[in-house]
């Protein structure tokens, strides 16, 4: 069991470090899968990919805490990007793709304690995602 207040340290951490993390967390989300980056073609000014990395690291911080809405988001999220043709599978891998971006940019401060809380966090990004693909499945 990951100590989750390293998620919340580690979020912050980036931040202090590095400001703004959209464009880096993007380039590693288009290197890894080129043809995602056609689905924001309209998003010029970044607006979307912020807020969009805006509310995924409030789930991060929710399900890392007080655990109300992380999951109801996850949910309501998934059914929102199904519609636009982002399957479950591919969804979910953006909070694969945060993590790994963290981890490059926090360094040598990423210690073993800091990588199992995250994947104790993800974990439960992973049971909802499945929980969910299950009842529509039925
Ligand atoms: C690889 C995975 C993902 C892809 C390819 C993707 C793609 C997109 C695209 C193309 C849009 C713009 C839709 C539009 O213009 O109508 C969007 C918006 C959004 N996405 Fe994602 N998404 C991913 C994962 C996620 C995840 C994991 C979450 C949250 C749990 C999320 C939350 C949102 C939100 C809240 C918006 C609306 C942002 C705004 O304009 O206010 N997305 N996504």
């Amino acid at each position: 069991m990951g100590d989750r207040s390293l998620v919340v340290w580690s979020l912050e951490r980036v931040a202090e470090l590095h400001g703004d993390p959209t464009p880096q967390v993007y380039a590693r989300l288009f290197a890894l899968n080129p043809e995602v980056e056609a689905l924001f073609m309209l998003d010029s000014q970044r607006g979307v990919k912020g807020a969009m990395l805006g509310h995924v690291i409030d789930t991060l911080l929710d399900l890392a805490g007080p655990r109300l809405y992380g999951a109801n988001m996850i949910y309501a999220e998934m059914t929102n990007h199904s519609g636009i043709g982002v399957p479950p599978a591919q969804f979910v891998t953006f909070f694969d793709v945060v993590k790994e971006e963290f981890r490059a940019l926090i360094g040598a401060e990423w210690t073993a304690e800091v990588e199992a809380a995250w994947d104790d966090t993800l974990e439960d990004v992973k049971r909802v995602v499945a929980k969910v693909e299950a009842a529509q499945a039925a």
